[in-house]
């Protein structure tokens, strides 16, 4: 064994990688997933959905207000969407506010709208009342107590009424009558149990405000999972904006907009990756921008590891079959032990079982089973598909790439 002194050896490996990254051409990762907030630089395609949205807000800010519900694949690029909604109506002047859908009480939920629509719009970073809004200051610091430490707890003594109250005078006194209201909510689709049915029946009544336009992002199925929890609340979102993937241009696009930032002088457009490779990667990847971002990451990893300079298919190939198995593997992590006995028989049975074929084969009742089935099925990792009598549950692709390919 040779003798290393670790504090050595951390930053020989640091510099080792530095340099074989400047072999490949590149001062850094450019695929590494960063959240680009507001940097739009790396921004491809989406004419259509953009303007959508601009047609939205448009008619919204004359007095029409139609809620809209964006959806897509994962990785299709809702939240950069979102994102990019946020960065362009906070410059108009508007009130924004984002959250993220969460098993929530509507009290919860009218308490996290208050409070970002205080901290994102009205106080500023060091805490105090922006000049526009100083007039209306001890309502508003008022508020702004009675929320303080909200994040550790939950305020007590601010019944759901007053906190209605105090949102509404914000929105119709403090707030510019010219300007909007605009909510974002991130992850909807949580709000599609049966858990969240009071918080849908309280959207019925604040989707209708005037003033507030809301922009929801989801699954493809999320107005289908909503409407089976609440049917009304179809009719208060009527705008579905579908995010397609992104065509073979913009995947060449999005791919070369990210190297040229990370590219050392006189690199060629797609350096380190060879024509074929990126004619690979753009392929395999469907026009998913995560994807595409994990592939491209991945191999340069590999390449970083096998101290490369150029990366070709074959090293594409193997970060796709990489990427394959680890999302597989991290499912199986995510799962607790009772979950993973039930996909792990589920893969005995085929990749594809009955509750009732299920509770026979692990000896659980059919009640045990089925609550687990439907936590997984939440999640995203199986699916449920009817066949004549029988409710089949199915392995996802990545479950049954790590289950069923018996590595
Ligand atoms: N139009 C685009 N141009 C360039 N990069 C994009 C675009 N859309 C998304 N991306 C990138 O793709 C990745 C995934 O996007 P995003 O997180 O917005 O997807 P999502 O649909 O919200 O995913 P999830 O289903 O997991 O919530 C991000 O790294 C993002 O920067
Ligand atoms: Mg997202």
């Amino acid at each position: 064994m040779i003798f290393m002194d670790p504090i050595e050896f951390i930053q020989k490996s640091a510099s080792s990688i530095k340099n074989t990254m400047l072999k490949l051409k590149l001062k850094y990762n450019p695929f590494s997933e960063k959240p680009i907030r507001g940097n739009t630089k790396f921004f491809v395609g989406r004419v259509s959905e953009l303007r959508e949205i601009g047609e939205i807000l448009g008619s919204a800010m004359h007095g029409s207000v139609a809620n809209a519900a964006i959806v897509g694949t994962k990785g299709i690029g809702k939240s950069s969407m979102l994102n990019i909604i946020y960065y362009a109506t906070k410059k108009q002047g508007h009130w924004v506010v984002e959250l993220t859908a969460s098993q929530v009480t509507p009290r919860q939920f009218l308490i996290q709208l208050l409070y970002n629509i205080l901290t994102e719009n009205i106080i500023s970073m060091c805490g105090t009342i922006k000049t526009e809004y100083l007039e209306y200051s001890p309502k508003i610091l008022e508020m702004y107590k009675m929320l303080n430490n909200y994040g550790d707890k939950v305020p007590i003594h601010y019944p759901r009424e007053r906190i209605e109250r105090d949102l509404q005078y914000l929105i119709d006194e403090v707030k510019d009558p010219d300007k909007l209201c605009i909510v974002l909510i991130d992850e909807a689709d949580q709000f599609a149990k049966k858990s969240c049915l009071s918080l849908l029946q309280f959207f019925h009544s604040f989707l209708y405000e005037e003033g507030i336009l809301t922009f929801m992002a989801g699954s493809p199925t999320l107005m289908d999972n909503l409407t089976r929890i609440s049917p009304p609340i179809k009719d208060r979102i009527p705008k579905i904006i579908n995010m397609p993937p992104l065509s073979v241009e913009e995947s060449y696009d999005l791919i070369k907009r990210r190297l040229e930032d990370a590219h050392t002088e006189g690199a060629e457009e797609f350096e380190p990756f060879t024509e074929e490779a990126i004619d690979k990667i753009v392929e395999e990847c469907d026009g998913i921008p995560r994807k595409i971002i994990m592939t491209c990451s991945e191999s340069i990893s590999i390449a970083i590891k096998k101290n490369l300079t150029k990366i070709d298919e074959k090293i594409v190939t193997e970060a796709i079959h990489t990427l394959g198995i680890s999302v597989g593997h991290q499912i199986l992590n995510h799962l607790t032990p009772a979950q993973s006995e039930i996909v792990k028989a589920m893969a005995k049975l085929g990749g594809k079982a009955t509750v009732t074929q299920l509770s026979e084969y692990l000896k659980k009742s059919p009640g045990t089973i089925g609550t687990h089935l439907s936590d997984i099925c939440e999640m995203g990792y199986i699916y449920k598909e009817r066949e004549g009598n029988n409710v089949y549950y199915i392995l996802s692709r990545e479950l049954r790439e790590v289950l069923l390919k018996g590595d």
